[in-house]
């Protein structure tokens, strides 16, 4: 049973009676161009989030394939807040069930990677085989005669939640609701063109991980890597080193609901001088770097992009900027946090040199990366900001106040379109 929530604007009694809240679920008459700022406080929210979006008919990245190669290998992963396990079968197949024992609700795999031929929850030692069956019980007979479970007790009525799964190319995707469509059509054309060109069918191989909890909502996070115009003021790093400019050619698209994105830019370029003028605070001539390798580019997809960050609906950010690859997992930690999992990879044919190239380079990323410690930074602030003012709304008109897909970066249409996503799927 979904919990009433009052969605509509509430009449004037209930607001007179003094128990009205800061705001009233109304979106703004603007549409997605404003973003109330409700939608990154509100503890109905956060609730209605969780069953619609993550337990929703979406597809949740929860693992890579060559984090779990081998039968048994197993990774404790999540989709929303919601803990899950993904394991291997016998078969070479992928299973993910809820991490919450079917008995009293314990999340029950503590360990973030391992291998098991079962599960067992700690507390009163139900067993799991690798599908999420629950496969025994201890004293379900009781003992000499007393106690134990009702003789119509039926082990198959009880079991971990069990996920659909996706697998594509060595990227693993689960969903709550076994009626989301497949996740070719999910992606749509353009984003899985895009998806593709990462996930080409080679061998991945794991690099690394890095963690991180950011004291602000989930959806800034998301939203950061669909606002190219925070790119060029807020980084230095990039500006600076040329990584990342408005002057740069570049592109936005997204596929038809405006819920995947993918922010396209191609570095180098004479820096143009009315751009420069624009973003003069950013650059910076008095910083230098003392090894430059960082900065280094081999070219290894076709075409002359050099960094496409992809954003997957609702949980996933897709990093290949030149040559750091990461899945960005997030994990929503109530309204105000969340946390994000960072999984570097590269591919298996990698030379040892690449292989070190992109360990390096992966120092633009995560929770202290040249460029990405900003990012968390502002999010904190972000929070700040939002949490006592969350009666007013955001505003989001870079390059106009409609959804379509654009061919330069000083524009904020990939966050309206988020947003016209959002609404839809929350019902506001
Ligand atoms: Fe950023």
């Amino acid at each position: 049973m979904e919990t009433e929530i009052k969605w509509a604007k509430r009449d004037a009694a209930a607001s007179n009676a003094g128990d009205s809240p800061a705001h009233d679920y109304v979106w703004p008459d603007e549409g997605c161009s404003r973003i109330p700022f409700w939608v990154y406080t509100d503890e109905e929210i956060y609730r209605r989030e969780q069953e619609r979006i993550f337990r929703g008919p979406n597809w949740s990245y929860v693992a890579l394939e060559c984090e779990i190669p081998n039968p048994g290998d197993f990774k404790r992963s999540f989709v929303g807040d919601l803990p899950i396990v993904v394991v291997r079968d016998t078969d070479g197949s992928v299973n993910a069930f809820s991490n919450s024992c079917a008995h009293r609700g314990v999340a029950f795999c503590q360990s973030e990677h391992g291998n098991a031929k079962s599960f067992t929850c700690p507390y009163h030692h139900w067993s799991y085989d690798l599908k999420g069956n629950v496969t025994g019980l201890p004293f379900r007979r009781g003992y000499k005669g007393k106690g134990g479970m009702p003789a119509d007790f039926d082990l198959k009525q009880h079991r971990a939640q069990p996920l659909v799964v996706s697998v594509r190319n060595g990227a693993i995707f689960a969903s709550f609701d076994a009626t989301v469509e497949s996740f070719d059509a999910y992606l749509g054309p353009k984003l899985l063109t895009y998806f593709d060109r990462v996930f080409d069918g080679r061998k991945l191989e794991l690099l690394g991980y890095m963690r991180q909890r950011i004291d602000g909502n989930w959806k800034f996070m998301f939203e950061n890597l669909k606002d190219p115009y925070h790119a060029s003021l807020l980084h230095v790093f990039f500006v600076t080193f040329g990584l990342f400019r408005m002057d740069a050619e570049s592109a936005i698209e997204m596929d038809e609901t405006g819920r995947h994105g993918a922010m396209i830019n191609r570095r180098g370029g004479k820096l143009d001088e009315v751009a420069a003028h624009e973003m003069r605070q950013t650059l910076r001539s008095d910083m230098q770097l003392k090894d430059t390798r960082v900065l280094d580019l081999i070219r290894e997809y076709p075409g002359d992009v050099t960094a496409v960050m992809c954003t997957i609906w609702p949980n996933l950010i897709i990093q290949q900027q030149s040559n750091t690859l990461a899945m960005r997992h997030l994990v929503p930690r109530g309204p105000g946090s969340h946390d994000l999992h960072w999984t570097f990879f590269g591919y298996a044919d990698d030379t040892p040199e690449m292989r070190a190239h992109r360990i390096r380079q992966a120092n633009l990323m995560g929770p202290a990366g040249f460029v990405s410690v900003d990012d968390s930074e502002v999010m904190v602030m972000s929070q700040e900001g939002v949490t006592p003012y969350n009666d007013r709304a955001g505003v989001a008109e870079m390059a106009g106040r409609t959804v379509e897909d654009h061919d330069h970066t000083v524009t904020e249409v990939a966050v309206r379109g988020l947003y016209q996503h959002y609404r839809k799927v929350m019902g506001l």
